[in-house]
């Protein structure tokens, strides 16, 4: 069986998708130095998988460290890249600290592929990178256009840096941009972790709804969309992690078009920040607290996916809509708020 490097495996979409490549027949090892994870989800994988992955807890801005790995791991068949920071308004205030974790622990996990002759590279995208788009729904073909945020522009510099690794090297990448990934697991023993005050929409539903939050905001309702809210592609997470699997096998097979092909990962329907709402009551059945509030700064008025690419190509089929994006994420909160009463009634 393969042996997949998976970087930021305790993380949300990196812990999907170890799920995914487990079950699909994949052996996994995972580097993560848990700066913005916990260790629990490796114990979720096993509980799903029964299989105990074993996770390296290495920062890979330690060159020294993460090339360890490597060495005790010379049949790294592939290199799945979650493991980076990914709070856009953070990036904003902490932009160098973006750059640096970012940019420096992609370079030297690309030196260790480079020195192992690791074959396979999946990295980690954004549709970020698409910025304010002019058509939608967007291709892979519509410009990456100038950055919103420290973090977008870490996402469009490590696409470039992997074009031109992937040209030289002996290396064969693949570039999957997420739309924006929301739910959990079915089993709800692994789900969304978010450190602190979440700032994506779908936990901060969630938390509202379970009372840790006092309401939802909704940043702006004048918009040129058509409820004045803006607009995103929300998609499983349990998708995303399978379109990885898909990836790797479609490197494998030598199926690539180029050294580094790219892929949309969106359900190619946009969904108002209105409509999440409403679909996050009817599965729940839970009357949220919200109110309309300014604008967002940098936030997208509205962008979703054309995702015929990945259909096509990866043979990728969405399993997973709306309602179920919102009934697991429920599930998984509501998995939460029992775990902390049981161990506050310890
Ligand atoms: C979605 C919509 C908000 C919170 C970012 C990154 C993207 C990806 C996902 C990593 C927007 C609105 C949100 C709230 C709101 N990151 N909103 N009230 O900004 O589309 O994407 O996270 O993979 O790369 O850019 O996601 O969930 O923050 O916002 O009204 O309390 O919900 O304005 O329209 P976003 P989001």
């Amino acid at each position: 069986m393969a042996k997949i490097l998976v970087t930021g495996g305790c993380g949300y979409i990196g812990s999907h998708t170890i799920v995914d490549l487990i079950e699909n027949g994949f052996t996994v090892i995972s580097v993560d130095d848990n700066s913005r994870s916990t260790p629990y989800p490796v114990s979720g994988i096993e509980q799903i998988t029964g299989r105990r992955i074993k996770n390296y807890n290495v920062d890979l801005k330690n060159f020294d460290e993460t090339r360890a790995v490597f060495q005790e791991n010379p049949d790294i068949a592939g290199v799945i890249h979650f493991a980076a920071y990914k709070a856009v308004g953070e990036s904003v205030i902490e932009p160098l600290m973006y750059y640096e974790n970012n940019l420096f622990g992609l370079i030297n996990l690309l030196k260790c592929v480079q020195e192992f002759s690791v074959p396979y590279f999946v990295f980690s995208s954004s549709c970020t990178v698409y910025g304010n788009p002019d058509d939608i729904p967007v291709t892979e073909s519509s410009p990456v256009k100038k950055a919103e945020s420290p973090y977008g522009a870490t996402k469009q510099m490590g696409e470039e840096i992997l074009s031109n690794f992937s040209a030289r090297a002996n290396t064969k990448s693949i570039l999957l941009r997420y739309f924006n990934p929301v739910g959990a697991h079915p089993t709800c023993f692994i789900g969304e972790q978010p450190v602190g005050k979440p700032q994506n929409l779908v936990p901060v539903i969630t938390q509202t709804a379970i009372g840790k939050l006092q309401k939802v905001t909704v940043f702006g309702n004048d918009y040129p969309t058509r409820d004045g809210s803006c607009v995103r592609d929300y998609i499983h997470v349990c998708d995303i992690a399978h379109a990885h699997t898909l990836a790797l096998q479609y490197l494998m097979d030598q199926r690539n078009k180029t050294n580094c092909d790219i892929f949309n990962l969106g359900t190619g329907n946009g969904v108002t920040v209105l409509e999440a709402i409403q679909a996050f009551e009817k599965v729940s059945g839970v009357k949220l607290n919200y109110e309309i509030g300014p604008r967002r700064a940098g936030d997208v008025v509205a962008i979703y996916a054309n995702n015929d690419l990945a259909r096509k190509e990866l043979g990728w089929e969405i399993k997973y809509d709306l309602s179920d994006m919102m009934r697991t994420a429920w599930a998984w909160e509501k998995k939460i708020k029992a775990a902390e009463e049981k161990v506050k009634s310890n």
